[in-house]
């Protein structure tokens, strides 16, 4: 009996048998990763309306310099090269911004929306082989289990953005007094998604528990690495969730500062 060659044709870019909307996906991440990327650039660059008495953007915390008194160092750091325009938030922003490009789950969202690597399952490639992570220049996201460690300090600073955002200035007194503003929620709300977005890192997994060969030995890392695993299987609604909310604080800290909203006082 001879044996027939089969013959197996590439498909093309976008090439597929598939009868569902497997490209509505890879648009919408392009476009809300897009726009985000768009307002918190615009929203880095103004260095103006980031803060509202206790309540400060997360584009700018923590406030290590700034024109407000409560900037750590001052206005401005004597290094910064004139030639660039200055906003605290250029400092600060390298590092969760670095967190979130270089996360698992988000390389995995934009490479397909982005350069189509790959486009989805089943659909044609616009190139031939895989080459993956281990060469230059995406071996370079490996560098995220050392962004993590920023990420994790910067849920402390927020955290305590929270707190002050719940101390409001008595108008008789001058004397600062506990109060629940709606604006208090919200920052209150973006440390809870960042935190379990955070959390849920594969990076901090591995980190608290995932590297050991026998868990049960070491029972508060296993619950440790529960917990993360926990979070980690929503991770990517936390991660949504968490870029909407971080990008709301700033709009709603940056509107209440231009007087054009009115914090509404809860308490
Ligand atoms: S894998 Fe997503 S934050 Fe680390």
């Amino acid at each position: 009996m001879g044996v027939e060659a089969v013959q197996i044709r590439r498909r093309g870019w976008g090439e597929t048998m598939r009868r569902d909307a497997w490209w509505v996906q890879p648009i919408v991440v392009v476009v809300i990763l897009s726009g985000f990327l768009a307002y918190a650039t615009w929203a880095a660059l103004q260095n103006a309306y980031y803060e509202y008495g206790g309540y400060l953007s997360p584009f700018y915390s923590p406030l290590l310099f700034g024109d407000s008194a409560t900037a750590w160092f001052g206005a401005k750091p004597t290094w910064w090269p004139s030639l660039l325009p200055f906003s605290p938030a250029l400092i600060i922003l390298p590092f969760p911004a670095g967190f979130r490009f270089t996360c698992y789950y988000y390389r995995g969202a934009y490479y397909k929306a982005f350069w189509s690597d790959p486009l989805s399952c089943a659909v044609g490639e616009p190139r031939n082989e895989y080459r993956g992570e281990k060469s230059f220049p995406l071996i370079v996201q490996n560098v995220h289990r050392y962004f993590l460690y920023f990420a994790l300090i910067f849920i402390l600073f927020l955290a305590h953005d929270a707190w002050k955002a719940m101390w409001f200035t008595n108008a008789a007194t001058g004397q600062k007094q506990f109060g629940i503003g709606l604006g208090t929620i919200i920052l209150t709300a973006n440390v809870v998604l960042l935190g379990g977005y955070t959390l849920g890192c594969h990076s901090l997994r591995h980190l608290v528990g995932g590297y050991l060969d026998r868990m049960s030995a070491a029972p508060v890392r296993k619950k440790a690495y529960d917990c993360a695993s926990c979070l980690n299987r929503g991770h990517m609604r936390w991660a949504w969730c968490s870029l909407f909310m971080v990008a709301f604080c700033d709009v709603y800290v940056r509107m209440l500062a231009m007087g054009i909203w009115t914090d509404v006082r809860l308490l």
